[in-house]
């Protein structure tokens, strides 16, 4: 069969990279794709949001399947557009990525289906901020509503800070998206990720894994889309994961269902580890990025069939089951090297050498989120998240060894990263002297 993969991210050229080993997959077309998922099949060079030109590209392919990796097509309707037309997508309808792109919507159908979470309240206006936060205790978390491209929250320490907050995002500090607000408890713990790929109704649960959200060594700086990721995270033990399955899980897609968009892809559920148990953070309608690359480097047997039972539906729970990927899964990491610069501006263009050697490192391979070919047929960097060095081991130790080995390989002055991903749970690591630890649970 042949798959068409939507997107450029180190994500995508990770399912590019692990749906190409599959039996069943002849050829992986991506749009637009990257130098890296070039490797793999042709690229086609098309925006992952020009749902247009996607529709018609799926209709001169004809792919057996089209998985799409960004939220935004998905927000924007890519997957009925495609489903209209005929053909099978990994990826949910629009109404049922309101689970993301609205965060009001996702907390309400939190509070109906009995979903633990945040206590929140949506408001459109500074005075009904003003009031709920007079019920609430510092620090405050404040969201906007809409896609804000990870950046849409805001956790004040003080409440002169959550007022001046609340007042810059209504005026419009996130555009459209923050013209609705969702202010809620803060809630202390653990924080790790888990994975559901579905059809709607049966569910199958890849292991959890954990990202490190802030720029900087010692969980310090701005928050980024993800600097590093890990799994399995020890977090997750397996009475957690059965009570999440029933608690949060089957409610929340059962809600879907029951609200008329039932959900199909993979949910990313973010989840605190209070001391209530655990609740949800947020709802993503898509694969993480990093965590992807971690799941995708970690899995050892064949994510196809999966992907493609949750695209068609009408699988019985035993067979849906039978049809995750075999053969366990191996620890894995992965270390994102960005531009010095990101997440605020960057330049692009500078060389990156090496990647071929990292490549050849046992346990590692290197998926590129921001690369492109320069005039001397070079690899350069394009973006603000460049290469995700990723690997597996027998541990997270050793994966993590590996991971760095690779990382060591890569010779880019105009680079930067953060030598601490994984600092909870690598045996062998000490932080560095020179960093300065914050304290747990911040944003
Ligand atoms: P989100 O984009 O909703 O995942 O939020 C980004 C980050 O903010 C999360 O990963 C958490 O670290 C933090 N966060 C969000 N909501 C809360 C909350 N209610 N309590 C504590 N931290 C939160
Ligand atoms: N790594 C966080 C995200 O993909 O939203």
């Amino acid at each position: 069969m042949n798959i068409l993969i939507i997107g450029s991210g180190g994500r995508e050229h990770a399912l590019a990279w692990k749906i190409s080993q599959s039996p069943l997959v002849d050829t992986v077309w991506s749009a637009p794709g990257s130098p890296g998922m070039n490797e793999i099949g042709p690229c086609f060079d098309l925006k992952a949001n020009d749902i247009e030109g996607l529709c018609q590209l799926v209709s001169q392919l004809e792919p057996d399947l089209i998985v799409v990796g960004p939220e935004q097509p998905l927000a924007d309707g890519l997957a009925d557009r495609i489903r209209g037309m005929g053909f099978d997508v990994f990826g949910p309808s629009a109404a049922a990525a309101r689970i993301e792109a609205s965060k009001g919507f996702s907390k309400d159908l939190m509070a109906k289906y009995g979903v633990p979470t945040a206590a929140y309240q949506r408001v459109t206006n500074f005075e009904a901020a003003s009031k709920f936060l007079d019920t609430l205790e510092a620090p405050y978390v404040l969201k906007a509503d809409g896609l804000a491209a990870g950046k849409g929250v805001v956790i004040a320490k003080t409440r002169q800070d959550a007022d001046i907050a609340a007042k810059s995002m209504l005026a419009g500090q996130f555009g459209d998206a923050s013209a609705e607000l969702v202010i809620e408890e803060f809630m202390t713990g653990e924080e790790a990720s888990v994975f559901v790929l579905t059809d709607g109704t049966n569910a199958v649960l890849l292991p959890a894994a954990q990202d490190h959200k802030r720029a900087y060594e010692g969980d310090k700086g701005p928050n980024t889309g993800g600097m590093g990721a890990y799994a399995p995270a020890p977090v997750m033990t397996d009475e957690l994961t059965q009570q999440i399955l029933e608690t949060i899980i089957e409610p929340t897609l059962a809600g879907m269902r029951a609200e008329g968009c039932p959900f199909q892809g993979v949910l990313y559920v973010g989840l605190m580890m209070t001391d209530e148990g655990p609740k949800v953070v947020e709802y993503n309608c898509r694969f993480g990025d990093p965590e992807c690359q971690v799941l995708m480097m970690g899995l050892e047997g064949d994510i196809v069939p999966i992907i493609l039972a949750s695209s068609t539906g009408g699988y019985s729970a035993t067979d849906f089951a039978r049809l995750a990927p075999g053969g366990g899964f191996q620890p894995a990491a992965t270390v994102v090297m960005a531009t010095k610069g990101y997440p605020d501006d960057y330049p692009k263009g500078s060389t990156l050498n090496g990647v071929t050697t990292a490549n050849r490192l046992e346990g590692v391979k290197v998926f590129h989120a921001g690369t492109d070919i320069d005039a001397d047929g070079g690899l350069m960097a394009v973006g603000g998240r460049v290469l995700n060095v990723t690997a597996k081991g027998q541990t997270l130790d050793q994966a993590f060894q590996r991971a760095y080995s690779g990382v060591n390989a890569i010779n880019w002055p105009e680079g930067f990263y953060r030598r601490d991903i994984g600092w909870r749970v690598r045996t062998d690591f000490e932080m560095p002297a020179d960093v300065e630890t914050d304290e747990p649970g911040e944003a």
